[in-house]
């Protein structure tokens, strides 16, 4: 069972995440806030990969029981009803709504590797349950990081060392790491052990918290405080149903 870490959506495109498994990580914020919004109850979450395809999307879904959600610079984008602050995905916000999600990186990141076979949603707040369900599916990963604009961000590259690290738990030998698996555990072990810090002291981090979203900071470094597993198919991300 290998496992292979990109640490940006760049050097790679759509057709080379085809028939594979694919978890996809933004701790700041996008896949936080969409395990928020499952978590809280909404029906589903469609992530898109420009303002304009929310808006056309948005256009031939019915009025209430469609949000259109995400940010620009971190902020809510107008004509919006909801930015990308997890805190906002409330059970009176979104609960039974579907929600068209534009983020800086993460929204793009999901929709670039949608010919994926299996996709899932990470972030620290379900990786133990991601983990449990990929050692459980026995196949070679592909772990994507959002990242910042087509760079490294350490933040989701930590969460894909402690991945790693919960399925070498669980598959001990079998796992074979590549060199960018390899260097996400060693910076999960160097600097994962304070995510409070690591998420306040990132770029992105700062540039939050700068913004006013201290709080959102505190939220996205929660670990394995959800059982969910956000599953992307047909364009849209559900939470998968483990018989
Ligand atoms: C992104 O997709 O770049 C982020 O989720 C940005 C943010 O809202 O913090």
């Amino acid at each position: 069972m290998k496992v292979n870490v990109h640490f940006s959506p760049l050097h790679s495109d759509e057709l080379y995440f085809t028939a594979k498994t694919t978890v996809v990580i933004d701790v700041l914020r996008a896949t936080t806030t969409v395990l928020a919004a499952l978590h809280n109850g909404a029906k589903e979450v469609i992530p898109v990969n420009s303002v304009e395809f929310a808006m056309k999307v948005s256009v031939n879904s019915f009025g209430g029981q469609t949000l259109l959600g995400g940010e620009r610079n971190t902020k809510k984008i107008e004509g919006f009803q909801l930015g990308n602050s997890p805190l906002e995905y409330s059970k009176e916000a979104v609960s039974g709504k579907s929600i068209i999600l534009f983020t800086t990186n993460g929204s793009k990141a999901i929709v670039k590797a949608k010919f994926s076979e299996t996709l899932l949603l990470c972030s620290f707040l379900n990786v133990k349950s991601v983990a449990a369900y990929l050692a459980n599916l026995n196949k070679d990963i592909e772990i994507l990081c959002a990242g910042k604009t087509g760079s490294f961000c350490i933040e989701d590259t930590i969460c894909a060392g402690r991945l790693i690290t919960e399925l070498k738990n669980l598959k001990g030998e079998e796992l074979e790491l590549t060199d960018s698996s390899k260097a996400s555990v060693i910076l999960d072990n160097a600097y994962g052990n304070d995510l409070q810090k690591v998420l306040s002291e990132c770029e992105h981090g700062k540039l939050l918290i700068e913004n006013g979203f201290q709080e959102d900071v505190n939220y996205c470094a929660q670990v394995s405080v959800m059982d969910l597993l956000p599953s992307f198919n047909n364009g849209t991300v559900k939470p998968l149903k483990i018989p």
